[in-house]
């Protein structure tokens, strides 16, 4: 049985004697098995794991994170380790199991119902509750006992943590190995003072990532906000200028860092006869529209509502358009035990229906809309097929869609993207909207659709061209380069 071959496999991967070790340490895992079914798993969706599998595909490192599916036991050797992918490791993956009230109050409750609103600054979204808080707590120990257990060599195992989640355990790691190596990458934007003073635990969180040697941004801005929240929430001392931060006689170095993709999956798919084959077939089905993209997991962040109501502004303000295009937006389910998720979903299908319901005519409906998973496979076709994406976040870290998004697609669309996304710095050639001017979004829509060939094959090389030079391995030679900095190391040698 191949589970059974995948765990005696970790035994013969690659050991930390050889080399560095790269241990990656996540809330979200990188392989989600079924209830009881050890054979069938899935990738989740979301940045982090989108651009962390390729790379630890590639340095056979140990990934550890909370085993959210829960079919595990029978995959998972006596360690909760798995090979991953199953059927052909290429790293380990260490599960840790967490009880029923831990997920509520750690995941459901403080990460997504506390620090999540918070980072995105939707004050009104936060339930400050400290139960929440003990869980967060009682969580983020059980973490870092799962690393602890595991750690080998101080000097040649590379602790790598992840996330708002998971904020605490740099301190936890150190507490008990004060020599281990650990940087930290904030995937999410790092709000002003004034949003992140409001929590109660702010120096406790503070306290726990001044326990890395480097921690790393999404953006110049985040990263400023950060070093307010060091100065005026902590007595460390902040170098703004040379970006580092001591505390006692230990220094802690911080920079951006902005995530890419994996350019070249992404644009190798106008090569592959097959696949546009098939994307020619899925085009046919919506019978020469005009195609217009939404992609977002489920999140009030996402401006899906803001999105929708542009989307019909346009309608109503541009109605030759009507019958002559499709509004495809598709919605990965995410976090839908969190109330307001479950609130957003609601909205967001009254309003598709409300819409459909005013303009559908007996041959044209304006909106389709997807509520389901959609691989990155599945989605390349729709990247490739439509002729307008409409990225418009009310705030966001990176977003890795409008990347991939300008990858896959061959010169055919452009890009309507929010200011306020991370990624607006570097696609600045995009049209770029702020998300609340409804009237400003529908005319950039028209302004996309209307845009000449020449112009915008202008704007996507100029953009394509960013993509490909800081891709994702741009983004790992450059964390890790700074990484290996810190300890007078030239680089790291994780094979
Ligand atoms: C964002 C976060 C990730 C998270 C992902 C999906 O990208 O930065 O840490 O994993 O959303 O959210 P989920 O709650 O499903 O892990």
């Amino acid at each position: 049985m191949f589970f059974l071959s995948s765990i005696m496999s970790l035994k013969t991967m690659k050991s930390p004697e050889s080399g560095d070790r790269l241990i990656i340490v996540s809330n979200r895992e990188p392989c989600i098995h079924e209830r009881n079914k050890r054979n069938k798993y899935s990738i989740p969706t979301g940045g982090l794991v989108s651009a962390l599998n390729p790379v630890m595909s590639s340095c056979h490192g140990l990934w550890v994170a909370w085993g959210s599916g829960r079919g595990d036991f029978k995959v998972v050797d006596e360690e909760n380790r798995i090979g991953v992918p199953p059927e052909d490791p290429a790293y380990v993956l260490k599960r840790v199991q967490l009880g029923k009230e831990e997920v509520e109050g750690f995941y459901h409750g403080f990460s997504n119902s506390i620090m999540w609103p918070i980072c995105h600054s939707f004050i009104s979204k936060v339930e400050f509750k400290p139960e929440y808080w003990n869980q967060y707590q009682r969580v983020n120990q059980k973490f870092s006992q799962a690393v602890n257990s595991e750690i080998v060599d101080l000097k040649r195992d590379y602790i790598w943590v992840h996330d708002y989640h998971l904020s605490l355990v740099p301190g936890y790691i150190r507490e008990k190995n004060s020599e281990a190596r650990i940087s930290f990458f904030w995937h999410v934007p790092w709000p002003p003072w004034e949003m992140f003073g409001r929590l109660p635990w702010r120096r406790d969180i503070l306290k726990g990532l001044l326990n890395c040697d480097l921690i790393g941004f999404q953006t110049e801005s985040h990263l400023r906000n950060f070093l307010d929240s060091v100065r005026r929430g902590t007595n460390a001392y902040v170098d703004e200028k040379k970006r580092f931060i001591r505390v006692n006689d230990r220094e802690i170095h911080v920079d951006d860092f902005p995530i890419g993709i994996d350019f070249d999956k992404f644009n190798c798919f106008h090569r592959n006869e097959k696949k546009i084959n098939a994307s020619d077939d899925l085009m046919d089905e919506f019978n020469g529209l005009k195609i217009i993209l939404g992609v977002d997991r489920l999140d009030y962040t996402k401006g899906i509502l803001h999105r929708l109501e542009a989307y019909q502004r346009f309608l109503e303000k541009y109605p030759i358009y009507q019958g002559g295009v499709i509004f495809l937006q598709i919605m990965n389910p995410s976090r839908w035990r969190v109330n307001e998720y479950q609130k957003m979903k609601k909205s967001v299908e009254a309003a598709v229906g409300r819409i459909n319901g005013k303009f559908s005519r007996v041959d044209w409906t304006p909106i389709k809309y997807f509520y389901r998973k959609f691989s990155q496979e599945q989605l390349m076709y729709y990247y490739h097929i439509s002729d307008v994406a409409l990225i418009t976040p009310l705030i966001d870290g990176m977003n890795l869609v409008a990347k991939e998004f300008l990858a896959t697609n061959k010169d055919k669309g452009m890009l309507v993207l929010s200011e306020f996304a991370g990624a607006a710095g570097q696609l600045n050639k995009s049209i770029l909207v702020n998300p609340y001017d409804c009237e400003g979004m529908a005319d950039s829509i028209k302004q996309a659709l209307e845009m000449p060939e020449k112009e915008k094959r202008i704007r996507c090389h100029h953009m394509k061209n960013i993509i490909e030079d800081m891709d994702i391995v741009w983004w790992l030679d450059n964390f890790f380069g700074s990484w290996a900095r810190v300890y007078d190391a030239e680089s790291m040698d994780f094979g």
